[in-house]
């Protein structure tokens, strides 16, 4: 057996601070309120419900991933954040429309005591939505410094022994790494000359790792994704995880692909389509903030089916996402998926996916998880990209030279494995007598 990691213990509050309180934000939050108050079971969180099994199979030693590693408690966490639309948590769920009067009445109160600081807002990083919280600080460099007394004076004002950041905001416009995202001192820099390559959402990143605090980004903007972000994340040693919650059309993408993989079935091509109409579709439907989850979605079947190594089964893919903004919808997201696929003798089928689910709903538990394990991170001694987060991401950030893992069963027995190393608990492996 490995020797465990020091590991500091998860004791006083746990601040976790959303940048964007919208319909993914007040649903975790809601969530974690009615959860604590045993109105609810927190479904679809690892943190909460998983148990992990120790040992060799025959010991029977399984416990809850939370009474295993020392993780906050839900009576712990206290939420703050920052929107330029919602005034707070309370109105963020009732604008986003994901829960019902019966489950808000019960914690309206609580909920709206969460309520949005002014936002570091720009429009042109989000056309379609017109902000009016929003911080008056001239220029990038004092935002910044805004955000740093805004995590400071929220730290002291709600006795938080420790902070997390998540990035709930909205997706913004597509771009690509330039020479500001190079280093600490380029980003600096571009921050006092206002350069107009540095968005709203890494000057939050920014303000988070200066101020010590884990950042991870729940959407598919660079963000910490920049070489300057990972070096910040170095030397403050801080960490950080992206980008964009796994959900939805890829989660049952990355839950799919692995077993046509599994079973060498060849794939032709997968044509996703989706119908939303919350607000994250609305800011979709502009062409610049598509092209940015595009990019996110498209990555996934080529890490997981690998053409280059498998070119008869997998090197001719036709890969296609669409989003549609239908107001009609709300959050309540319907997606199709065609998938044709081919098996001996190169004979055509075709599989069907309807899924009718609702994005908040399965987003709020990553929110939970990410806040969670990052603080974890932190307290072992982590900085940097915590790849063992990929299970969480959509399009997973590498902590070194080889790609992320997308393989949803891979990113799992990952996480796991990491849990258990950090507790000097030998890895699971499967193997044969394991
Ligand atoms: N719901 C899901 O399943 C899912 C999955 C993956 C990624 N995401 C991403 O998570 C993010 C949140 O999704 P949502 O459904 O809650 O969207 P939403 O539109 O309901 O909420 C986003 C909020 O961010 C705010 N915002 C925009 N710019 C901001 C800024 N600079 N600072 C602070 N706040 C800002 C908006 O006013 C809005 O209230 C989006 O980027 C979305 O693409 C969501």
């Amino acid at each position: 057996m490995a020797e465990p990691r020091p590991i500091a213990p998860a004791t006083g509050r746990l601040g976790v601070l959303t940048p964007g309180l919208g319909a993914v934000a007040s649903t975790f939050i809601a969530g974690v309120l009615s959860a604590r108050r045993g109105l609810t079971v927190p479904v679809g969180s690892l943190s909460q419900l998983a148990h992990i099994r120790l040992g060799e199979r025959h010991e029977g030693r399984n416990p809850l991933i939370r009474d295993f590693v020392p993780i906050a408690g839900l009576d712990q966490l206290v939420f703050g954040g920052w929107d330029p639309i919602s005034a707070n948590a309370l109105e963020a769920a009732r604008t986003a429309g994901v829960l019902e009067e019966r489950d808000l009445g019960p914690i309206s109160g609580e909920l709206e005591g969460v309520t949005a600081m002014d936002a570091v807002f720009d429009q042109t990083w989000v056309k379609r939505l017109d902000g009016t919280r929003v911080k008056t600080a001239a220029g990038k460099w004092a935002q910044a410094e805004a955000l740093i007394a805004d995590i400071e004076r929220f730290r002291t004002e709600n006795e938080c022994d420790r902070l997390v950041m998540v990035w709930c905001g909205s997706t913004e416009a597509y771009q690509e790494v330039s020479d500001v995202h190079l280093s600490v001192a380029a980003f600096e820099q571009g921050l006092r000359d206002d350069d107009p390559n540095i968005s709203p959402s890494q000057i939050y990143a920014y303000a988070a790792l200066v101020s010590g605090v884990p950042f991870a980004n729940g959407a598919p903007n660079l963000s910490v994704d920049i070489p300057a972000m990972r070096e910040l994340a170095a030397t403050r040693g801080v960490p950080i995880a992206g980008k964009d919650f796994k959900t939805g059309q890829t989660l049952m993408k990355t839950i799919l692909a692995p077993g046509l993989k599994s079973r060498m079935l060849g794939l032709r091509g997968w044509y996703s389509t989706n119908i939303l109409g919350n607000r994250d579709g609305e800011v979709l439907d502009d062409p610049e903030n598509f092209k940015t989850k595009e990019v996110s979605k498209l990555g996934v079947l080529d890490t997981i089916l690998q053409p280059e190594v498998y070119g008869d089964l997998y090197g001719n893919i036709d890969h296609v996402v669409r989003i549609n903004y239908y107001p009609p919808r709300g959050d309540n997201k319907e997606g199709w998926d065609n998938i044709d696929i081919f098996g001996w003798m190169g004979y055509p089928m075709q599989i069907k996916v309807n899924f009718l689910c609702r994005d908040s709903i399965l987003a709020a538990p990553i929110v939970l998880d990410l806040a969670l394990f990052m603080d974890l991170a932190a307290r072992a001694g982590q900085s940097g990209v915590q790849e063992w987060l990929s299970f969480y991401f959509k399009s997973p950030q590498a902590g070194g030279p080889s790609p992320a893992e997308h393989d949803i069963f891979i990113q799992q027995t990952k996480l796991k494995n990491t849990l258990r190393a950090w507790m000097g608990e030998d890895p699971v492996t499967h193997a044969e007598d394991d």
